[in-house]
């Protein structure tokens, strides 16, 4: 069955929380906050907002334009409109090189989700309740350490997904999504609000918000710009795939900014929640993955009902991860149906090797940080990048403009002028900055 064609969300609300969704997950509750951390904080922000701002939307809007015209897959997508502006069938590269991109993500994704279930079970059995606060830090080690915990945990996360991704995305999704992102939201609010009150909040907003460029290397531009691309889960087709069933004619450009204020906005709670509450209890900002494993437990152990809190806390993660393993598998799911197999077998196919990879991450903790790097940092940007210029430069700018329902006018023309240059070019200096060619230059004259 070919879905696309006949089947679209409920309403442009239903995209918007679908596709914030698939863009609110780990990226913005343990990705950012600890990758903000390592990199010292407050430049480091600066340059993923202007991402997000420069790059990620115009992209964003390119992607959702081109899936609700080619309606379908992302392969299918870039091959008929390419066909119909009379380019190249290598497009349709772009569609396949996302969907790999996105079962490699899937390959770490689904081992931190593990994790997140672990601490959902771990906050309900009280034993974080009154613990000092080493003893929390010591539980996420023990975690890491123990392969066999780990596999069982992603094991279960990798079956969840692929139960909702063979069930079809837009029954079970749609509906989960409007009750829970709201819940996610508010619960962050009050760890804000907590972290306020009991953490060192001072000196949270000025580590997250100072900005110190001295301390800003190459690698760390590129991985702000990479993060921009997947907090927005962009460069692989999945926001093309989820585009694929938007409704109607109604404008993208609003939809985007909305999914886009709201992915930023629960990522800079994320970091607010968490900060305050290093500097309260001396732990290290830059500690890496455990980050959100160690503060947040640590807050709900002094809360009085943080039993319940906590578990229903780390339960809104998992659910916020769900939410964004579907759409890595989608866009791969929806093309194999495409091309004549059945929804189920597609998905376990697909979902097997996601997962095979996962076992292969956990025991291997080089292969997990490969995938992370190489994903995000690079075939992200890349994905993104050719799909701005297929979509500013290959498709005629009169389809372009009937596509995404914009009107012309001065956003229009903004966004239109973002994509053909300053996303491109933005990446393309990224990319160089970050192999060290800028300092090479400037130290040879
Ligand atoms: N945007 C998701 C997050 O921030 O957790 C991760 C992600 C989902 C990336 C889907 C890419 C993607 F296609």
């Amino acid at each position: 069955m070919n879905q696309a064609a006949s089947i679209t969300w409920k309403s442009r609300w239903t995209f918007i929380l679908a596709a914030t969704g698939s863009a609110v997950g780990l990226g913005n509750i343990w990705k950012f906050p600890y990758i903000t951390g390592e990199n010292g904080g407050g430049a480091f922000v600066l340059v993923y907002l202007a991402c997000i701002l420069c790059i990620g939307i115009p992209v964003m809007i390119a992607e959702i334009m081109a899936g609700r015209a080619g309606r379908s897959n992302p392969i299918h997508s870039m091959l008929s409109l390419s066909r119909d502006a009379g380019g190249s069938r290598a497009w349709g590269v772009v569609g396949a090189v996302g969907m790999v991109a996105g079962l490699m993500t899937m390959m770490f994704y689904s081992v931190v989700a593990g994790w997140a279930l672990e601490y959902v079970f771990q906050s309900a059995s009280g034993s974080y309740s009154g613990a000092p606060a080493e003893e929390i830090e010591a539980h996420f080690g023990n975690l890491l350490s123990s392969d066999g915990q780990q596999f069982i945990w992603h094991s279960l996360f990798s079956l969840l997904t692929a139960s909702v991704v063979a069930a079809g995305v837009t029954r079970g999704i749609g509906k989960a999504v409007e009750i829970l992102m709201p819940l996610l939201l508010i619960f962050l609010l009050l760890l804000v609000g907590y972290s306020a009150i009991n953490g060192n909040f001072k000196a949270g907003l000025h580590f997250m918000f100072d900005t110190d460029f001295s301390r800003l290397s190459g690698n760390a531009v590129l991985i702000a710009m990479g993060h921009a691309f997947f907090t927005l889960s962009l460069g692989m087709g999945a926001i093309m795939a989820y585009g694929a069933y938007f409704p109607g004619h109604a404008s993208i450009g609003k939809t985007v900014l909305t999914i886009a204020a709201l992915d930023t906005g629960i990522a800079l709670m994320a970091g607010m929640a968490m900060f305050p509450l290093v500097f309260a209890n001396d732990l290290t900002p830059g500690q890496g993955p455990g980050l959100m494993f160690v503060t947040l437990p640590i807050a709900f152990s002094n809360m009085s009902g943080g039993v319940f809190f906590g578990s229903l806390f780390f339960a809104l993660v998992s659910i916020a991860a769900l939410s964004s393993s579907i759409s890595l598998i989608e866009p791969g799911v929806a093309w194999m149906e495409k091309r004549g197999w059945r929804r189920v077998p597609s998905t376990f196919l697909l979902g097997g090797i996601a997962w095979a990879g996962g076992v292969a991450s956990i025991h291997y903790g080089a292969v997990f940080d490969a995938l992370d790097y190489l994903t995000a940092n690079i075939m992200l940007p890349i994905g993104g990048l050719l799909i701005a210029l297929f979509v500013s430069w290959r498709l005629p700018r009169k389809v372009v403009l009937d596509e995404t329902g914009m009107k012309g006018g001065p956003a229009f023309a903004a966004w239109y002028w973002l994509l053909r240059y300053i996303a491109p070019i933005g990446i393309l200096i990224v990319f160089l900055h970050s192999l060290g060619l800028f300092s090479a230059l400037g130290a040879l004259f």
